[in-house]
């Protein structure tokens, strides 16, 4: 009797355990940016037999919101049309679709530097406009780019494009020196954009708690935090099927963590809200340096495409300094879903005194420091997934 329940015991465990591990396997447990959707980032330098078209293998690794990959390209020839694919976006989160703009610009910024590693000159028109709510979802012509045969320039920034990733965990207390903050400021050199880093304990601690007000505001708001879910990836079906959104693996969880999130049934949007409000303040809010780009007018899409454009050429000078970078926009958000709605709004006023600059407003807030673990790359299309065929 013994023997026979201890051999059923033993069967019901060895079952039990081969469930799990394939339930491991089903949800990519011990898989970490692995497999098609992230050979992007292998494949990033493509081949000199491309022509212009090869720099768009660098464009797609650009940062964007909520990895929603918001971009099409047409190339033909030596020119390249930029749009905004602006089905790809992030509803009642991005109401203007100006985060949407601004993850255009980081492509943009990308596609540039790596033309002009391969040897081209580049005329670049970016095109202006009126960011309105709740555009209709067709692509919109965002730059158009031609690009010529000039001398190859080498370009440090170009590097760190495949080793650019948002790092979403910890960061050190470590400060970071002002000569290398004064490096980053001094890559902004354009008279739209500007950038400013706080780093004296004042100003963090009242950037931070405005971040942290905007997060509850978000997450009380059903169809923001709606908006957001519908791009949260969770298993490794989910993440080869779609090749885009944020994924467990980035959320900046620690290892162990992360890899239970995967195994249990997933977390309804409230548990998955309420966990980021306190990564938000507990963790990622706690850092040597936050700071802001600006710019004058926010909704404008030009100026939203220069800011984007600021904000990749950080990130990527920034990664080569061993820095780790997160965009943290919450408040920005809600300046954007306060003025959708009609209401009054005290965020982009907190922001602009916090900056000290007048006549301009912010448009993206960050962090900055030493991360304590080096981030992994988030999925990406397929580059012929983006591309355009000329009709
Ligand atoms: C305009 C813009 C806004 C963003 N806002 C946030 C944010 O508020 N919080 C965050 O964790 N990441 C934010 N991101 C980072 C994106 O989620 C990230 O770039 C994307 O998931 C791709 O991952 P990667 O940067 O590691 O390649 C933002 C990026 C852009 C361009």
């Amino acid at each position: 009797m013994a023997v026979s329940r201890r051999l059923l015991l033993g069967g019901a465990g060895a079952a039990l355990l081969g469930g799990l591990g394939y339930r491991a396997w089903d949800r990519g447990v011990f898989q970490t940016a692995q497999g098609p959707a992230f050979e992007p980032w292998q494949d990033w330098k493509g081949n000199a037999g491309e022509g212009a078209g090869r720099s768009l293998h660098a464009a797609i690794l650009a940062a964007n919101p909520h990895d929603t990959q918001p971009w099409l390209f047409e190339a033909h020839g030596a020119s390249i049309a930029v749009m905004a694919d602006r089905g790809r976006n992030l509803g009642a989160f991005d109401p203007f679709r100006r985060e949407m703009h601004l993850g255009v610009g980081c492509a943009i910024e990308n596609l540039m530097r790596a033309a002009s590693v391969y040897g081209y000159t580049i005329n670049a028109v970016v095109n202006g406009g009126r960011l309105a709510p709740t555009p209709p979802d067709k692509p919109v012509a965002a730059a158009h780019l031609w690009l010529d045969a000039g001398e190859a320039m080498r370009d440090p920034l170009f590097e760190a494009i495949p080793h650019r990733h948002t790092n979403r965990g910890p960061y050190l207390e470590r400060p970071i020196a002002a000569a290398d903050l004064q490096k980053l400021a001094g890559l902004i050199d354009s008279a739209e954009v500007r950038v400013v880093f706080l780093s004296d304990p004042k100003a963090r601690a009242e950037m931070a708690s405005l971040i942290v007000e905007a997060t509850q505001h978000i997450i009380d708001d059903p169809e923001m935090s709606q908006a957001s879910a519908r791009w949260i990836r969770t298993g490794r079906r989910d993440v080869e099927q779609h090749r885009d959104g944020i994924v467990i693996d980035n959320a900046g969880l620690p290892m162990w963590m992360a890899e239970g999130a995967k195994l249990l049934p997933d977390i309804d949007a409230h548990t998955a809200d309420g966990q980021w409000l306190k990564m938000t303040r507990d963790v990622q809010t706690c850092v040597p340096v936050l700071g802001m780009i600006l710019v004058r007018d926010r909704l404008e899409m030009a100026t939203a495409i220069a800011a984007g454009r600021a904000w990749q050429r950080l990130h990527l000078a920034a990664t080569t300094m061993g820095l780790a970078a997160q965009p943290l926009n919450q408040p920005v958000e809600m300046v954007d879903r306060n003025q959708q709605r009609g209401r009054n709004d005290s965020f982009g006023a907190s922001l602009q005194r916090l900056a000290k600059l007048n006549a301009w407003e912010a448009t993206f807030a960050f962090r900055l420091g030493y991360g304590e673990r080096p981030a992994l790359p988030s999925p990406r299309r397929p580059l012929s997934d983006v591309l355009i065929e000329r009709g």
